[in-house]
């Protein structure tokens, strides 16, 4: 049973789109009453020992943060953003301890908002999760925190020019999820505290800056010192980790009414040709759960070192370059950032452990959108493609009795990364097509499209999830309870037996010419109408073992050598590095070293030194040269994978 604490305010509900441009910011103007947060709008925050978050220090039950407003400008010389934070906060104690989670943040002064100073105190150091910064409040509401974040802050990537496609201007960017927003702001950093947020920040003059929140007015030019400042916020109250921004030399353009694209201007034109379908998927995800509620949906396409497909600041997703294939055939990233605006954004996993939550219903929702926008077939490929990895990944864990593949994971001693399986994803997605198959499109739909709204802006448990499911749809229908396992679903391993698997009829095909490539081969004129995810299922379908004949045939049936689609050439590259072919080095190092998408990386490094002292001779020099300029998030996945140590010196 989830019960709320006591620290429940009135809950904000949809305001629809957002205030006009140039109002006065939420944050910033007088709290209604003594110890009220200044934007007016309180979450509530799930008490229950299921909704503990074991990745923070925050001890919301004493005090609560409510609004962050930061004021920050950004240091490209020294990688440093420098300024305050100032946080609103709600307690009924009377001279209350306001714990706040940092990582790697100087902090020079605590003071409350009269400028007096607050007694504080940072902890030692988890490598982990970073240390508790414990503030002692006294009456004081309002903290103003003086800091500034290290050059090497998890969080954020600052970018050399030469790491940027225009090669003038740097670049700086930020990636919050799962627990690294805490390595630039001071706040409680646990996805269910949700709090609104306002930031001022100053830049070089020659740069944009974009956040993931609605722009407060034009930006003002401070010519002495050569910076111009933005103004942003968010009035809906969010979790921190996805308090966003990028920093650069950014151009945009409009995709349609309240959609567009930012990216580098050389890069300006590829990126809205390939996202011209936005406006559609956003009606088409309205159509099927609801109102939009966060305004304008835009996308920023980052340069090649982001570490992710895309991940879904509010209002404005950021997205890997990788995605840009010249058809759009790779666009079912956008759909499922997109999609997270209502499962992840307004109805999110209040611990990492529920991290299913946030990805499998994404997952699940960014199928229905691609289904409406691109067809019944395209959307049966990607949920095939799915189910592949679903059970490549089980294999890999170690088999369905393997802990890590239960929905609800057991992160207790461990980093929220390690259960960032396709797990959540793929058996989440799953998950919910069973459920739909049991109980038809039309009664799930009107469920899940009433939860969204019952639960929008609040944090959601595995637990949660299931009593609203077995309040509203399953009511008393013993027999649906029996037939749905949905506690084995949830809380044990392995995939239960009555899993929904969509198959693609095109796929059967293409299996039948990967069965047969070894007697027959394959001629470019069988390959030339088929889609991405067809040469994708071709390529991972082929046996791992090939003569160099038969793979130099392949590779140029399928121009494989010169191939620009991140997946195609991803698939290739797992296949080539799986017989030691040797003509591929040279595109697999290109690779490697021009992106630092974790997704391609980590597994290409993998499959490297599972290849003896060839493949580990390789990896040790093409980290080397790649490493610098992969962003934290990616580093810390290759560390483990690829010892640099060992590399002789060439
Ligand atoms: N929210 C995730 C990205 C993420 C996950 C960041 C975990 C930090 C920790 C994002 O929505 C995502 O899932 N991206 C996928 C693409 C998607 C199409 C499956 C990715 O980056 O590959
Ligand atoms: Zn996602």
């Amino acid at each position: 049973m989830v019960v709320l604490a006591v620290l429940v305010g009135c809950q904000s509900k949809d305001k629809d789109g957002a205030a006009a441009s140039g109002s006065p910011p939420t944050a910033g103007s007088p709290a209604a009453a003594p110890g009220a947060p200044a934007s007016g709008t309180v979450a509530p925050v799930l008490s229950g020992s299921e909704a503990k978050d074991i990745h923070s220090y925050a001890e919301p039950d004493i005090a609560r943060v409510t609004n962050v407003d930061l004021d920050l400008t950004a240091h490209f010389d020294s990688r440093t953003l420098q300024g305050t934070a100032t946080l609103d906060v709600l307690s009924g104690a009377q001279a209350p301890t306001l714990t706040l989670d940092t990582r790697d943040l100087k902090i020079t002064a605590v003071a409350d908002d009269k400028g007096q100073s607050l007694p504080w105190h940072l902890a030692t150091a988890d490598p982990e999760l970073g240390a508790a910064l414990r503030i002692q409040l006294g009456a004081a509401r309002r903290v103003k925190i003086s800091y500034s974040s290290s050059p090497g802050a998890e969080a954020l990537q600052w970018l050399s020019p030469a790491q940027t496609a225009g090669e003038k201007q740097p670049y700086l960017f930020s990636q919050g999820e799962a627990i690294l927003n805490r390595s630039w702001l001071p706040t409680q950093d646990s996805p269910g505290i949700r709090q609104t947020w306002a930031a001022t920040i100053r830049a070089p003059q020659a740069l944009t800056v974009v956040m993931s929140g609605e722009r407060v007015g034009e930006p003002r030019n401070l010519k002495k010192e050569g910076l111009r400042e933005w103004r942003y916020r968010m009035e809906h109250p969010v979790a921190p980790y996805l308090i966003a921004v990028a920093i650069g030399d950014l151009a945009f353009q409009p995709l349609g009414q309240r959609t567009g694209v930012y990216t580098e201007p050389s890069r300006l034109k590829a990126a809205a040709d390939e996202l011209a379908d936005v406006e559609k998927m956003v009606a088409a995800a309205e159509a099927l759960y609801g109102p939009y509620r966060w305004g304008r949906y835009d996308l920023l396409v980052l340069p090649p070192s982001f570490p992710f497909g895309g991940m879904e600041n509010p209002r404005l997703t950021f997205a890997t370059p990788t995605i840009i294939a010249g058809d759009r055939s790779l666009v079912s990233v956008v759909a499922h950032e997109l999609a997270h605006s209502w499962s992840g954004n307004l109805v999110t996993n209040a611990t990492w452990a529920d991290f299913w939550l946030n990805e499998g219903f994404t997952v699940y929702f960014e199928n229905r959108i691609m289904e409406r926008v691109y067809g019944a077939d395209a959307a049966a490929m990607q949920a095939d493609l799915g189910w592949d990895s679903l059970q490549e990944q089980i294999k890999d864990l170690g088999g369905m009795r393997a802990p890590d593949t239960r929905l609800h994971l057991d992160l207790t001693g461990r980093n929220p990364d390690d259960g960032m399986t396709q797990i959540p994803y793929e058996k989440g997605a799953a998950f919910l097509r069973t459920i739909e198959a049991a109980v038809g499109r039309e009664r799930w739909d009107a469920w899940l499209r009433d939860y969204f709204d019952r639960h929008a802006f609040q944090p959601q448990t595995s637990a949660g999830f299931l009593e609203d499911l077995r309040e509203n749809l399953i009511k008393d229908d013993a027999a649906l309870e029996k037939r749905l396992k949905l506690d084995a679903w949830v809380f044990e391993p392995g995939l239960p037996a009555n899993a929904v698997h969509v198959k693609s009829a095109a796929f059967a095909k293409i299996d039948v010419r990967a069965a047969s490539f070894i007697r027959a081969g394959i001629a470019a004129a069988d390959v030339q109408p088929w889609s991405t995810a067809e040469r994708v299922r071709f390529l991972n379908r082929l046996p791992r073992k090939l003569k160099p004949a038969q793979l130099k045939a392949l590779a140029a049936a399928m121009n494989l050598d010169t191939q620009r689609n991140s997946e195609v050439r991803f698939a290739w590259l797992e296949l080539a590095i799986a017989n030691r072919h040797e003509p591929a080095v040279p595109n697999l190092e290109d690779f490697l070293t021009g992106m630092g998408r974790r997704k391609f990386v980590v597994p290409l490094f993998k499959d490297l030194m599972a290849q003896g002292a060839w493949g580990k001779a390789l990896a040790q020099r093409i980290y080397t040269a790649a490493r610098p300029g992969y962003h934290s998030v990616t580093t810390g996945s290759v560390d483990p994978v690829v010892p640099l140590t060992a590399a002789k010196p060439q």
